[in-house]
This record gives C-alpha cells, structure tokens and sequence, in this order.
C-alpha cells in the first residue's frame, strides 16, 4: 500500500524547486499536496522538536527561518525511504562518495545547509503533516487510541 512522507526544499534550495518536484515525480512518486511557507523561528524549532538539545539546532531553525521552503506531502510504495535514498545522506560531503548521484551531494553546501528534509518514518511524516497541512491531509486517520 502507498504510504506517505514528507519532503522539505528548504530555503536555500527555492530556486531549484521545479527540476527538483519534477524529478520527484519521474522517481514515480505522486505529490499529492504542497505549500509554500517562510517558517518563523518558532515554527521551524517545532518543526525539528526532537533535535531541540542538540548543539545545531539555533542554527537549524535560522536557517529554517531564512527563506521560504516548499513543503511536499509525497505519495508512493516506501515513500520516507524512497525519498531519503533520492535525497542521499544528511551531510553532502558523505553523500558525494556514498551517493554521489543523490541530491544533497549534487546540491547540498553542508550538513546544516544540505538543501532537503525527509521524514524518518511514517509516524514523523504524519505529525508534520499535520503541523505544516492540517489533520485533513493524511491518508489514513490517526490509529484508535
Ligand atoms: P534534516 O534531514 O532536515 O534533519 C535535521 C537537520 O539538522 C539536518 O537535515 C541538517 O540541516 C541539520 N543538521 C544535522 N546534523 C547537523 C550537524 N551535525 N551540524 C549542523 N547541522 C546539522
């Protein structure tokens, strides 16, 4: 069954942003939705609650903040792992000798500016869907509790 992710083009990567959704879509994935946003600080620090203790994250959610992102809720078989192997590792310098045709490492600067984002698993996906869309978005309604 088709399962459901996310994919940020953060700011940096703005200009980039129809080759990139059309490559998105000749990898035979289905955007279903997309929204474009100027995070404010707090938003983004929402955004990457569960990194808020690391040493990165005040830059994080500056560069987050920097810019408008286009969020893209993605539609496929594997989609949070077919859309973390398109995108390649988090840091470009590793993806250009692991996976060199990936996109971080064709277009990513660094480890923080590394141009995308990508859900880590279905239940990340559904909670930034739900943060970045609205509770309306998601395939299937969140499990009885
Ligand atoms: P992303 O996949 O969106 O998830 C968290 C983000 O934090 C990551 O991409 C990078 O933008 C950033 N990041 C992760 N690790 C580091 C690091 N060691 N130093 C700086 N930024 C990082």
């Amino acid at each position: 069954p088709a399962e459901q992710t996310v994919a940020v083009i953060k700011p940096d990567m703005m200009d980039q942003k129809e080759e990139i959704m059309r490559s998105i879509e000749e990898a035979g994935i289905v955007i279903q939705a997309q929204k474009t946003v100027n995070l404010t600080k707090d938003e983004a620090g929402a955004f990457y609650e569960e990194h808020k203790n690391k040493e990165f994250y005040g830059d994080l959610c500056s560069y987050m903040a920097s810019g408008e992102s286009t969020f893209l809720v993605l539609s496929a078989n594997n989609a949070v792992e077919k859309w973390r192997n398109i995108m390649g590792p988090t840091d470009p310098n590793e993806a250009k000798t692991s996976q060199p045709q990936s996109l971080r490492s064709k277009l990513g600067k660094d480890i923080l500016k590394n141009g995308f984002h990508g859900s880590s698993s279905v239940e990340h996906a559904l909670k930034s869907i739900e943060q970045i869309f609205g509770s309306s978005m998601t395939i299937r309604s969140s499990k009885s509790k």
